[in-house]
């Protein structure tokens, strides 16, 4: 007998996995060249040159395959540190940083830690979805409020949400799947509500910035940081979209020494990272991400493709807001019918994830981590789209 509850969780599961599926099944019928599939943040993009240069000096070192402390090889850690005090600019050392499997690791290693039964998390719409199993797996319940329009954080929402059992708000900037990247000024007055409302309800609020996509910017944008911000932060990353490695599952996390009981934190979040089975990140990606410090693929490629499908999207039709950052567009279905256009695109072999996957309805996200030939081949099935739906009427 299976459990109850994962059982249906699997029939709510993921758009995304249920998009990757059905691309799967189109592509053998129809031969992969003939399927326009954007519908995972999976990047097609090979890694830097440099990636596989310092992998293979690393593998050849055959003394590096142990157990090792749970939180990563201290130097590797004092690398991580030394480039997160320049991009955070915050002074963090080694042990402020545990090394993770990936961003979704340390999310999970976070969760667990700060998390009592019952408490909840909040995330603002739209967001990614996976939040809401990580918190349930471990006792708590995600608390989604919506965002303003232009995707930014609704400061007054998320205060309206804080009750006795908010245990963090999670933030993700660049945002996945808007493209949205919170200015500093939003950042400071969240910031500000949660030292006041941490006071109000007697217990400290975390914040936690999940930024796998923080050096994937356009148009010179900085992202801000929360830890200059904010002393009871929390930054989880990976080198999953920035190195191209999603499937290597390396990561990190870092705690703002600045937190409240600092030390009793940083040494729980330790422990989860060991118990939840991570034990410690994989040794031979710690050994080569300290190496690619600052390193990221070309960036220039993804601005390319953005401005491509910007071009031509709006050419035909469609409308949304061009993305600050990642490599996703979030477009607004025609009469808010996400599933109608995902259903029409499909018609066309095109894959898309309808809003709803990101608690959303009304648009659909494209994710354009995909290569040239896709994006180039797909043109024409979105035209004819925007055609059937009339969408160039609309905009007349
Ligand atoms: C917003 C966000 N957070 C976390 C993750 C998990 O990434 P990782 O591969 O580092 O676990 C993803 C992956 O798509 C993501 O989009």
């Amino acid at each position: 007998m299976v459990s109850e509850k994962i059982r249906s969780m699997m029939d709510s599961s993921s758009f995304i996995r249920k998009m990757f599926e059905t691309g799967a099944k189109l592509k053998q019928e129809f031969g992969e060249e003939n399927v326009y599939d954007f519908s995972l943040g999976n990047p097609a993009m090979d890694p830097p040159e440099n990636f596989t240069k310092v992998l293979l000096e690393k593998a050849a070192d055959h003394h590096m395959h142990r157990y090792m402390p749970n939180a990563g090889y201290l130097d590797v850690r004092g690398k991580v540190a030394e480039y997160i005090s320049s991009e955070q600019q915050t002074v963090i050392q080694a042990n402020n940083v545990v090394m993770t499997s990936g961003a979704g690791g340390a999310l999970n290693t976070v969760l667990k830690t700060l998390i009592n039964p019952g408490d909840k998390i909040i995330a603002s719409i739209p967001c990614f979805m996976e939040y809401k199993f990580y918190c349930d797996n471990h006792g708590g319940e995600l608390d989604l409020v919506e965002g303003q329009a232009n995707f930014n954080l609704d400061i007054k929402k998320i205060e309206q949400a804080i009750t006795k059992k908010t245990a963090a708000v999670i933030i993700n900037s660049p945002n996945n799947p808007s493209g949205r990247i919170y200015p500093e000024e939003t950042i400071n007055s969240l910031a500000s509500m949660l030292t006041s409302k941490s006071k109000e309800i007697g217990r400290t609020i975390y914040l936690i910035s999940d930024e796998p996509y923080r050096k994937i910017v356009y148009d010179g944008i900085k992202v801000p940081s929360v830890m200059d911000a904010y002393k009871n932060s929390i930054v989880c990353t990976s080198y999953s979209k920035d190195l191209s490695i999603p499937g290597e599952r390396i990561g990190w996390l870092t705690v703002n020494p600045e937190a409240e009981d600092y030390i009793s934190l940083i040494n729980r979040i330790v422990l989860c990272n060991r118990i939840l089975g991570y034990v410690n990140a994989t040794a031979l990606m710690q050994r080569t991400v300290a190496e690619l410090q600052g390193v990221s693929v070309d960036i220039e490629l993804y601005r390319k493709k953005r401005d491509l499908l910007a071009k031509k999207l709006a050419e035909f039709g469609y409308k949304f807001k061009k993305p600050q950052g990642t490599f996703y567009f979030f477009v607004e279905a025609h009469e808010g019918d996400d599933m109608r256009i995902v259903d029409l695109l499909k018609e066309e072999r095109i894959l898309v994830v309808p809003g709803r996957g990101f608690s959303l309805h009304g648009y659909f996200r494209i994710a354009y981590c995909v290569k040239d030939s896709v994006i180039e081949g797909s043109l024409a099935g979105f035209k004819r789209t925007a055609e059937k739906l009339g969408l160039k009427q609309d905009n007349k």
